[in-house]
């Protein structure tokens, strides 16, 4: 009998059993109709539990149908999803609505490899669903599963590589349960990585159900699992952002329908950090002479391979130039999804008195 053999099988035996007693209670956790596990997982993806909470819920109560998800105009979708990030998770959930209504009856289909084939579902979210919503026994691989199982085992491979991640979800699926088994483990490992064996920080390990079991505890060198091979470095681009105000309306774009944040609305920006003489003769080049410029602050916003370091400037313009759309306050916040790397600035459309710092 390997070591593995002896760890794994125990160890999700008491994280299904720690899970009953001790899970917190969440909107998706309530039952568990696979459109509800498939919408909260990809919510969930890269994404905080506590930021998700009001986003499934809205978007439930608005689309409470594949059908319906299926039928929505994209701006109202992106609306839904504006602030979550990460927008291509709205398109393919709508993508894969309509597939499902092509082909299943607007269900999802109870089989692994059928649900990897649909847009947007990768081999974890197959996994989450298929344990979560039909009790198959398929695990679902993330970063939490990877730093409980590498600690138990004290293994030492490099989880950023596709084969260590192969390699667990094999180890795994030997022993991985059916039925409500499956649906807890999975969203047991979800648990036990969240609030006790934590990426940041030292893990709980007196309170860990299997942590009598796992060699990374026994041996005091939790912090050595997950090894990970270092991280590329994001790349930092300066942009200078314009609030434009014409009257009562405001100057915005649409992004490129490819690329960061496709087809989403934007506030004008470019490259570079303007100083406000470079500013002036930047929205004369083409065509826009403000009445007045101030700048409204420096802002910096994280995407996953790319950093903005920001500038901005809010200028009184005398009239509407063509280049832009003009939409009012009520019109932005009704209508138009502005993604988080602006909120610093639009927040000052909607709160003139941020303003002022
Ligand atoms: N993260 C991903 N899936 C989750 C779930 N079902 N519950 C809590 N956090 C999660």
């Amino acid at each position: 009998m390997t070591r593995e053999d002896e760890i794994l099988p125990r160890a999700l035996d008491a994280l299904v059993r720690w899970y009953r007693e001790n899970q917190r209670p969440l909107p998706w956790r309530q039952d568990h109709t696979p459109y509800h596990i498939w919408l909260s997982e990809i919510m969930l993806q890269q994404t905080r539990v506590e930021t998700v909470k009001p986003y499934y819920e809205r978007f439930l109560k608005e689309l409470p149908t594949v059908e319906a998800l299926a039928r929505i105009p994209d701006d109202r979708l992106m609306k839904l999803w504006e602030g979550l990030g990460y927008y291509s998770r709205a398109r393919n959930l709508k993508k894969a609505a309509i597939c499902l209504c092509e082909s299943y009856s607007g269900e999802l289909p109870a089989d692994y490899e059928a649900l990897k084939k649909l847009p947007g579902i990768g081999p974890y979210t197959a996994g989450a669903i298929a344990s979560i919503a039909f009790g198959l026994p398929e695990p679902a691989v993330d970063g939490n599963v990877l730093r409980i199982v590498t600690r138990l085992l004290a293994d030492d491979a490099d989880i950023t590589q596709t084969k260590t991640k192969e390699e667990v979800t094999r180890r795994l699926r030997q022993y991985y349960p059916a039925g409500k088994n499956a649906a807890d483990l999975t969203q047991g490992f979800m648990e036990l990585g969240q609030t006790l064996c934590v990426p940041n920080g030292t893990p709980l390990c007196a309170s860990c159900p299997a942590g009598r079991l796992c060699l990374a505890s026994l041996r005091g060198e939790t912090d050595r699992f997950p090894h990970r091979s270092s991280k590329k470095e994001r790349k930092i681009e300066d942009r200078t952002v314009f609030l434009l105000r014409c009257g009562e309306e405001y100057a915005l774009c649409r992004r490129p329908d490819k690329g960061l944040l496709a087809g989403l609305w934007e506030l004008p920006n470019t490259t570079g950090q303007l100083t406000p003489q470079q500013a002036q003769q930047y929205l004369t080049s083409f065509g826009v002479v403000p009445d007045s410029l101030t700048p409204i602050g420096d802002a910096v916003h994280i995407f996953t391979h790319v950093q903005w370091q920001m500038t901005g400037y809010a200028a009184v313009v005398p009239e509407k130039n063509l280049n832009f759309i003009w939409k009012s306050k009520e019109q932005i916040r009704s209508d138009c999804a502005l993604p988080s790397a602006f909120r610093f600035y639009s927040r000052q459309i909607f709160d003139p008195a941020e303003e002022k710092p």
